[in-house]
């Protein structure tokens, strides 16, 4: 399966980029980032640290500085000042590819021998302007899997999800392109909360990967603590990957989605018609229901895989 991953590390991106290269079946054309978590130049060395340490052989390709017609925010408050606060990396030499991601994503997929796998854990930007710039990609884009969206209520205003608010515009060409979205939203996403147990029992492989996602987690943990007072960090990225190892790990319901762009309070909210009151065409999968047990299984084995670091 070729994949272009693209993302704005931040704790959980960098768990999705573990168990992204923690199998085989992956083809990873390339790691494309964003701002999001941090600015543009705090993920971009965020993913090359997390990828050098875990040994991946993957490029990185730095994307948009800011959504397409907005300012850039970050939620330090979450990540902290350098995005992945808690782990401290060595000074690691690999640097971005010289190409930009929106370009990389245009001439990857194009060139592709099969249908690429394209997989978003940040705001759409950099692949809701490759559309822009170059729709007849479509063509060769199998789907996209993303994290972002919720068919209830929001984590940065009461309608909308982070990823989403950032560039509702961005979101709006991807959904509305004809390409199958598959959408792990938070109604999932929140289910799988990393606890204090679930980094005991990470800890306890006791090798270079769960050293990373232990000192990461309890950073994560505590953060998202304080902020909404929950009993754990939801682990939201790692399920598009999840999904790509195990479709069964989420039930999904094939709706129609419309993004809210309108400047109003509901900015950026996903709209999941899902008793299909409205009759439209459905645009895509969504999540619905996620099996817990066999999510953190799926992480488990995924941390175990790096024995060899
Ligand atoms: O709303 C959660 C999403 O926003 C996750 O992708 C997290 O990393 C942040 O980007
Ligand atoms: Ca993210």
């Amino acid at each position: 399966m070729n994949i272009i991953f693209d993302c704005d590390p931040g704790h959980d991106d960098a768990i999705a980029l573990l168990l992204l290269g923690s199998n085989k079946k992956f083809n990873v054309l390339g790691v494309t980032t964003e701002s999001g978590n941090q600015t543009i130049e705090k993920t971009t060395r965020n993913a090359i640290n997390v990828i050098s340490y875990l040994n991946l052989p993957y490029k990185v390709y730095k994307g948009e500085s800011k959504p397409l017609y907005r300012d850039a925010v970050i939620c330090d408050k979450i990540h902290g000042e350098s995005g992945l606060d808690g782990f401290e990396f060595p000074k690691y030499t690999m640097k971005e590819e010289k190409e930009d991601a929106v370009s990389f994503i245009i001439n990857a997929v194009k060139s592709s021998k099969e249908k690429v796998t394209i997989v978003t854990t940040g705001p759409m930007t950099n692949v809701g302007k490759a559309l822009m710039v170059d729709p007849s990609i479509k063509s060769n884009i199998e789907k996209i899997v993303l994290m972002g969206g919720s068919i209830g209520a929001g984590n940065v205003t009461p309608a909308a999800e982070f990823n989403i608010n950032c560039d509702a515009e961005a979101a709006n060409v991807c959904f509305i392109s004809g390409i199958p979205i598959y959408m792990m939203g938070l109604d999932v996403t929140r289910k799988v909360l990393v606890t204090d147990e679930i980094v005991n029992r990470i800890s306890k492989i006791n090798n270079k990967a769960s050293e990373m996602f232990s000192k990461l987690m309890r950073v994560f943990i505590d953060n998202q603590k304080k902020v909404f007072h929950l009993d754990g960090a939801p682990l939201h990225d790692p399920v598009t990957i999840a999904y790509l190892i195990d479709p069964s790990v989420v039930e999904m319901k094939y709706v129609n989605t419309e993004i809210d762009c309108a400047k109003s309070s509901s900015y950026g909210r996903t709209n999941c018609d899902i008793p299909g009151y409205l009759g439209k065409k459905p645009n895509s999968y969504v999540a619905v229901e996620i099996n817990i047990e066999k999510y953190f299984n799926i992480i488990e084995e995924a941390i175990k895989s790096y024995n060899f670091l």
